[in-house]
């Protein structure tokens, strides 16, 4: 028989042999063994038993039982792809940073899209923040900004990650909704924790159902810094603007599509990209000073917030263009490791308490989740500028220090190794620091209501109508009353109109209370009117 150009010969129980000769390599054994027979494995006799010396077949069962790997804790579904950057113009008037030196200058990158809280087989139209994770190349080492397609998040202090996370997930006795926000436990943590009201005004909006992956803004989301060389200071809010657009699907569209096509994103992204219609965003920045961020009306550390842009206007610096699909899915999106602690000499963090708790978490899980502390190793993280360090061995060591130096200070000359860099190196900016230790929660994080209504008013009236009917219809397929009745009590402080769209659409008997919008912290009450707000 013949498949193509190709001969091939039938064995004896009818099975089809492939042969090598011409072009065609050998198929060999992990070992670089040649391999005869692919299709049947090593029998005592005609019928078997099969026999333990088939090492070929060993190997391959071997790998294939161990091919899975823990998929990430949040944002498990994503799709990946390369790119570069254009810097614009330089910035050296705000940073030292290396890849925003020159005008024209490209810098190697590769991004990942996500879901957030469905697992890695769900499906791409789910009603979910988009993560939006840019890896650039650059000469000074690998700087992540990873961030999302909306510029807010739930909570304000990442020791909440855990119950945000937990919530938003399947249930854990049930193991199900797993991509939904529509369940009682998602509504029952937003419901008691005020902070996250702006974001669900957000989830609630169209920016969570895109039409794909490149019509959607992307966002850092906290404020950071930025040094120039003469070590002046400014914070930023970083941007990316598609250049395709802003576009949404509505919610009939959104669940067709994940009933016809799962995969609609990734779909689109891929067939964009091998047609040859590159996507692309522009990079914007807010950059502002320390007495706008003190008299700005909300705490800049407070990443439940944005900085409206009629404020401080969006400078434009840079343009990402994404040209070229990933050779492996599983080397390259799956194995790659953003980290927020990934920064340039020239980038800093501040003190945003979710930025800080954020710093910590990506090495941990991705230890846990790439199974080595080596995973910088693999091709899809390691920087592409010369680097050089003393750290070794562990798990899968295939970069170790040469030579004898894997210390220092040392004596051994120009044969010992990298050494520090005073002048080139990170230096992370010398803020002033005081105040008491304690579990504090600054007051200037507490107003959640005002900026959930500026957004909800910025909206067309459509928009709005699409707000309160994600709201109905999330909120219909929770089971527990005294839940729904909570979010109207907090839609009372946003919104009027909304909150009696909402009631009226979940049928409630009758309005509650708006929910206490002023209260005064839980560590200042008295244990009876503690348990008092918990009640309400
Ligand atoms: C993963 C964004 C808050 C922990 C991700 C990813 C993105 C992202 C885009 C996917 C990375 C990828 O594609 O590989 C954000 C944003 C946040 C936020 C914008 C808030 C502004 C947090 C917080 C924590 C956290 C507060 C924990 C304290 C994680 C973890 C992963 C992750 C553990 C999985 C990483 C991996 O396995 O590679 N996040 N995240 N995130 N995030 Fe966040």
């Amino acid at each position: 028989v013949s498949i193509g150009d190709q001969k091939v010969l039938r064995g004896t129980g009818g099975e089809l042999h492939q042969t090598a000769g011409g072009d065609i390599p050998t198929l060999t054994t992990q070992q670089g063994t040649p391999v005869a027979d692919d299709q049947n494995s090593l029998k005592a006799g005609q019928r078997g038993p099969t026999l333990i010396e088939d090492q070929h077949f060993r190997e391959k069962i071997f790998h294939f039982d161990h091919e899975r790997i823990p998929e990430r804790v949040v944002h498990a579904r994503g799709f990946g792809a390369h790119g570069y950057f254009e810097t614009y113009e330089s910035l050296s008037d705000i940073t030292r940073a290396d890849i925003f030196q020159r005008a024209g200058e490209k810098t190697e990158l590769f991004v990942r899209f996500s879901t957030v809280a469905g697992n890695k087989g769900s499906a791409d139209l789910a009603r979910d923040v988009r993560g939006f994770a840019v890896k650039f190349y650059t000469k000074e080492g690998n700087w992540d900004l990873v961030g999302n397609n909306i510029p807010v998040f739930f909570i304000q202090d990442a020791i909440k990650f855990p119950d945000l996370i937990h919530a938003a997930k399947q249930e854990p006795d049930r193991g199900f909704p797993q991509a939904q926000t529509a369940h009682d436990n998602f509504w029952d943590f937003i419901s008691l924790t005020p902070e996250s009201i702006n974001m669900a005004l957000w989830i609630m909006s169209d920016r969570t159902i895109p039409r794909s992956f490149r019509f959607m803004e992307g966002f850092g989301v906290h404020t950071f810094r930025m040094v120039n060389a003469e070590g002046k200071s400014s914070f930023v809010k970083f941007h990316w603007k598609p250049k395709q657009g802003l576009q949404s699907v509505v919610w009939n569209e959104a669940l067709k599509l994940n009933g016809a096509d799962p995969d609609f994103h990734r779909r689109d992204m891929w067939d964009a990209i091998k047609m040859g219609d590159y996507p692309e965003w522009e990079l914007g920045l807010q950059v502002f000073d320390e007495k706008f961020a003190e008299e700005f009306e909300f705490d800049v550390l407070d990443a439940t917030k944005i900085i409206p842009e009629e404020q401080v206007p969006i400078r434009i610096v840079g343009r990402m263009v994404l040209d070229r699909c990933v050779d492996n899915f599983f080397a390259e999106t799956e194995q790659v490791a953003f980290q927020t602690g990934n920064l340039v000499p020239g980038i800093d963090f501040t003190n945003d308490p979710l930025l800080q708790g954020r710093n910590f978490s990506y090495l941990d899980t991705q230890l846990s989740r790439l199974g080595s502390t080596n995973f910088n190793h693999l091709p899809i993280n390691a920087p592409r500028c010369p680097f050089h360090h003393f750290q070794q061995d562990g798990h899968m060591a295939f970069q170790n220090p040469k030579g004898r130096a894997n210390y220092e200070p040392n004596s051994w000359g120009k044969d010992g190794g990298p050494r520090e860099n005073p002048e080139k190196g990170f230096q992370s900016y010398p803020e002033e620091l005081e105040g008491a230790k304690g579990r504090h929660r600054s007051e200037t994080f507490a107003d959640h209501y005002s900026q959930a209504r500026q957004f909800y008013l910025s909206q067309t009236k459509v928009e709005q109508g699409h707000i309160a009917d994600a709201f109905v219809f999330e909120l219909s397929k929770v089971q527990t009353a005294a839940i729904r009745e909570r979010m109207v009590s907090h839609l009372l402080n946003v919104d009027q109109d909304l909150a009696a769209k909402v009631a009226k659409g979940l049928r409630l008997k009758s309005m509650p209370e708006p929910a206490d919008a002023a209260r005064p912290t839980i560590m200042d009450l008295k244990v009876s009117e503690k348990l008092s707000i918990v009640l309400n």
